[in-house]
């Protein structure tokens, strides 16, 4: 069997099923619930989609619907308004209509671009989730984020579009880099401090060992932040509120990758940088127990991820005031009261920042 879990998003239009499976076996049945469906296009990279053929050739030929791959670039440069166009132009050559079913087979990028061109194909087609990386099985393939980047802006152009369902296939992660399972617990790490109680114990009481396709503590975990974010998206799907707090550490994590031009830290390494300079700041502003920093800094280091930074606190204040989540000139923060108690809108000047991000760089 390799259904583990289904944890549901439910928002004010649609239910969605998020489906945590062992492998890819029972993908066929789920899709053939779906009404309708005429014909497949699986939008992947090829280098993920080389790996998993036979597994998804086992699901998708006894369904006897036409399918067709479409395979796009990986990496942020992949993601981008431009490289929309030849995908379209693919979708109509194939006969794609208003019955076919995109099936995004790979990590946050492919997720994410797939559900864009969903999104506004014909004005939108549905689509199927199958996050094959850490991070978009408990982060980008939940709650309907869809979007590209454009030249002077990652993720400026985009939507709120929901899949049809979520179908996680654990396995995928056998293969993944270290660096990408790190970038997964780092939204983990974020997930457990956001969520409190006995996640965030769980997840303070692993390490970057624990986490791997044969353990039972993945499947807990991916769980706990599935649960986690789905509960928040069914009450904030358009982010009017409180799904804001799922930017925890975001604010420092942009400006990091925007000075460093998403070169030196992957978005995973930058988000745990931001989340200590998110908690120096709750330390002042919202209460927070200095006790909750330090075991987050330990966390970090057993997950093996970075917890601060060498580059200019200027210049990543600078930054964070061209950040498309603040409100006129005022750098907005999540911030932490404890464990499970976040806040968020509060401003934050950029001399608090500078001097947070200094006192960040003498910890260890
Ligand atoms: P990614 O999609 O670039 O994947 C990381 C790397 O892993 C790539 O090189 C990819 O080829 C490789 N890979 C993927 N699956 C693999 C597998 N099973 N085995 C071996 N290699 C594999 O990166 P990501 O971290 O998954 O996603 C990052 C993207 O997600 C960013 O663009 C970010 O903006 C987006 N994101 C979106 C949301 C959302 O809510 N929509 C949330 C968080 C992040
Ligand atoms: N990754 C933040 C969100 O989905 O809202």
């Amino acid at each position: 069997m390799s259904h583990i879990e289904t944890i549901q998003v439910n928002t004010e239009h649609k239910m969605i099923p998020v489906q945590l499976h062992t492998d890819l076996s029972g993908l066929s049945e789920e899709i053939a619930k779906l009404p309708g469906v005429t014909s497949i296009f699986l939008i992947t990279e090829r280098s993920i989609h080389s790996i998993y053929t036979k597994y998804l050739e086992k699901e998708l030929l006894p369904l006897g619907i036409r399918f067709q791959e479409i395979y796009i670039k990986g990496g942020e440069k992949a993601k981008h308004i431009e490289k929309t166009g030849d995908v379209y132009n693919q979708l109509i050559k194939h006969g794609a209509d208003r019955k076919s079913l995109i099936l995004a087979f790979g990590g946050g990028v492919v997720g994410d671009f797939a559900g864009f061109i969903a999104s506004t194909y014909l004005r939108g087609i549905r689509f199927v989730q199958i996050p094959t990386t850490l991070l978009a099985c408990v982060d980008s393939s939940v709650g309907g984020k869809v979007a590209v980047n454009a030249d002077l802006g990652k993720n400026m152009i985009g939507s709120f579009y929901q899949p049809e369902f979520v179908f996680a296939p654990l396995f995928a992660l056998s293969t993944l880099p270290d660096r990408e399972w790190r970038c997964g617990q780092a939204e983990i790490i974020k997930h457990s401090l956001l969520s409190g109680g006995e996640y965030w114990e769980k997840v303070k009481a692993h390490s970057f060992q624990d986490l791997n396709v044969d353990s039972p503590v993945l499947p807990y975990m991916i769980a706990e932040s599935v649960r986690f974010k789905a509960s928040v998206v069914s009450s904030d799907e358009k982010e009017t509120g409180l799904r804001k707090i799922l930017n925890l550490g975001h604010t420092t994590a942009h400006a990091i990758e925007s000075v460093t031009k998403y070169k030196k830290y992957s978005h995973g390494e930058a988000v745990a940088i931001g989340l200590v300079t998110a908690l120096l700041i709750s330390e002042e502003k919202s209460g927070l127990d200095p006790v909750t920093t330090k075991e987050t800094v330990e966390s970090l280091k057993n997950y093996q991820l970075p917890f601060q930074t060498k580059l200019k606190s200027k210049e990543l204040a600078k930054h964070m005031l061209h950040d498309k989540k603040n409100v006129g000139g005022s750098i907005r923060f999540v911030l932490l009261e404890k464990p499970g108690s976040p806040v968020y809108d509060i401003p934050v000047d950029s001399r608090d920042i500078i001097l947070n991000i200094r006192k960040q760089k003498g910890l260890g």
